[in-house]
């Protein structure tokens, strides 16, 4: 009844003035009209276990149901070499053999190259831009470095990370230790171009995907602000990326950054990049690089069956959202208040509305907290690659979702942060923000303890 009043109030006020505010959206952005455990809104799982990324949201139909689990299936899998009755065509050179194996428990990944569970994949290219405006393939490599193969085949080239350490103590004492990567690559098939450069990135978690993949393009761009107008030190941009599919520039929301449009691109690209799997989306293998791989013809029987692939993509969009712990706990939420007051909630915009999914209710028309804005930020030098990916820069990150942070390692055991997994604890995490998010991090640091414990303990209950 309330609404009703409101909305009858302003439309007696257009008559007489143009100073009537947009119709009242308060009821809708007041927090305490929702509980607040619902991060993914319907396509939430409340659960706490080490399955809980592993969830298929509800409601899904007996069919869809099926072809989830099916998916899941592919995503465990690990593949072998063809010819194979079943899961073939693995490499010739790859990274991993099973999706899983990077994103354990559809969470994160360790940290490391080549090994069984081992997440870290190295991007590779030359200065200029494809025609697209994208990296330019390094000759003979391409975009990504394969640094695993079958038997019989020489790896594209090994890559080792070493790290160095360096304590950071806060002006109260407390102390943190930041480790810095070091990359080295040894033992290329054949030479590396020059000037080559090179991305590392560890496999992110992939649950709340579908609900990000339907946040209209128009929310969005609403947080950009490439000038920074406001004046809050945050220039949020959005990537455009091609994509293969629409044969169109695309806004780009998956991937390290942004550099990827539609999960369907991002789960084919995974196959043929990752794990040398050719599907009607990426066509040709990848191996020995680009020139090499169109050498190679499209084949007209792909290692992955159509059917498969949509699988997974299907699989992915639909895994649901962890639900909040402790969600009403007093330190968690003065915790949360600070997240607000430090602006934290810049660039990790705590609420979003999902657009209209006619076919899957739970994916449409939600209220979700994913705490990202999926927008590239400069991030300082410290964390920079060095490696533009369209109009991304090489110290532009995109925003990661924070959804799920204190589940993870419940999922993954010792959990690691960042694009490249280099912090070991949140705190890391927090202290490796620059660039835009200096302020942010300055203010973190100058935080008396207990309002770091708090806000701590806030992002554990994501
Ligand atoms: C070698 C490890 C590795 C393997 C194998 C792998 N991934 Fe990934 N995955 C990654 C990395 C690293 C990224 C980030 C890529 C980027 O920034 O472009 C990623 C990104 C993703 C994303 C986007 C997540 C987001 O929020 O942006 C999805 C979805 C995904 N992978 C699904 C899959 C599927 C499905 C498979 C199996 C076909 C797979 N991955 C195999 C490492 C891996
Ligand atoms: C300017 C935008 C921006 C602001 C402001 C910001 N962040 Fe971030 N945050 C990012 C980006 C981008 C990354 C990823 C950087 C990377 O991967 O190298 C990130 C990563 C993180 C991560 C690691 C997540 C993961 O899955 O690896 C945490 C935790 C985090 N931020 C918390 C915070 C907190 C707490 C604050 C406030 C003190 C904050 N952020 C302020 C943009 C921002």
């Amino acid at each position: 009844m309330k609404k009703i009043y409101v909305i009858a109030g302003c439309a007696l006020l257009i008559i007489g003035s143009t100073m009537c505010r947009k119709p009242n959206t308060s009821a809708l952005d007041d927090d305490s009209n929702f509980d607040p455990r619902l991060s993914g809104g319907m396509a939430t799982f409340l659960d706490v276990s080490s399955g809980s990324f592993s969830t298929p949201i509800p409601g899904l139909s007996a069919n869809d149901a099926r072809v989830h689990s099916l998916g899941d299936q592919l995503f465990e899998q690990s593949f072998v070499a063809a010819p194979a009755p079943r899961f073939g065509g693995l490499g010739p050179a790859y990274n991993n053999t099973a999706c899983a194996n990077c994103h354990h428990n559809d969470g994160i990944g360790l940290p490391t190259f080549g090994g069984v569970g081992s997440s870290l994949l190295m991007r590779i290219s030359i200065p200029g831009e494809d025609e697209h405006g994208g990296p330019l393939p390094a000759p003979g490599f391409g975009g990504q470095l394969q640094n695993v193969a079958l038997f019989g085949v020489q790896p594209e080239v090994h890559v080792d990370v070493a790290y160095t350490e360096q304590t950071y103590t806060f002006p109260d004492g407390e102390t943190a230790t930041l480790r810095t990567p070091t990359y080295t690559l040894s033992n290329p098939y054949i030479s590396l171009p020059a000037g080559y450069m090179t991305s590392p990135r560890i496999g992110p978690t992939v649950f709340g995907l579908g609900l990000l993949e339907n946040v209209p393009e128009s929310t969005i761009l609403a947080h950009t602000d490439p000038n920074d107008v406001n004046g809050d030190g945050i220039k949020g941009r959005a990537n455009y990326v091609y994509d293969p599919v629409t044969k169109r520039m695309e806004i780009g929301r998956f991937g390290k950054k942004a550099n990827t449009s539609s999960l369907l691109v991002q789960v084919a690209t995974a196959f043929q990049q990752d794990m040398g799997i050719t599907s009607y989306v990426q066509p040709l293998k990848s191996v020995y690089g680009q020139s090499q791989m169109s050498a190679v013809p499209a084949s007209t029987a792909y290692d992955l069956a159509d059917s498969s692939l949509n699988a997974v993509v299907f699989y992915i969009k639909t895994l649901a959202v962890p639900g909040r712990r402790n969600a009403g706990n007093t330190d968690v939420k003065r915790g949360e208040a600070i997240f607000k007051q430090i602006n934290c909630s810049g660039c990790h915009i705590p609420t979003m509305y999902t657009g209209v999914d006619v076919n899957l209710p739970a994916l449409s028309n939600q209220r979700i907290h994913a705490y990202t804005d999926m927008l590239i930020h400069d991030m300082g030098d410290a964390l920079a690659d060095h490696r533009p990916d369209y109009m991304a820069g090489g110290n532009d990150w995109r925003t990661p979702p924070l959804w799920g942070l204190g589940m993870l390692e419940k999922t993954n055991g010792v959990p690691n942060y960042l694009h490249d997994g280099r912090a070991r604890t949140v705190t890391e995490a927090i202290l490796w923000h620059g660039g835009e998010a200096s302020n942010m991090r300055h203010a973190f640091t100058k935080l008396p303890k207990t309002d770091r414990a708090a806000l701590l303990s806030f992002l554990q209950s994501l």
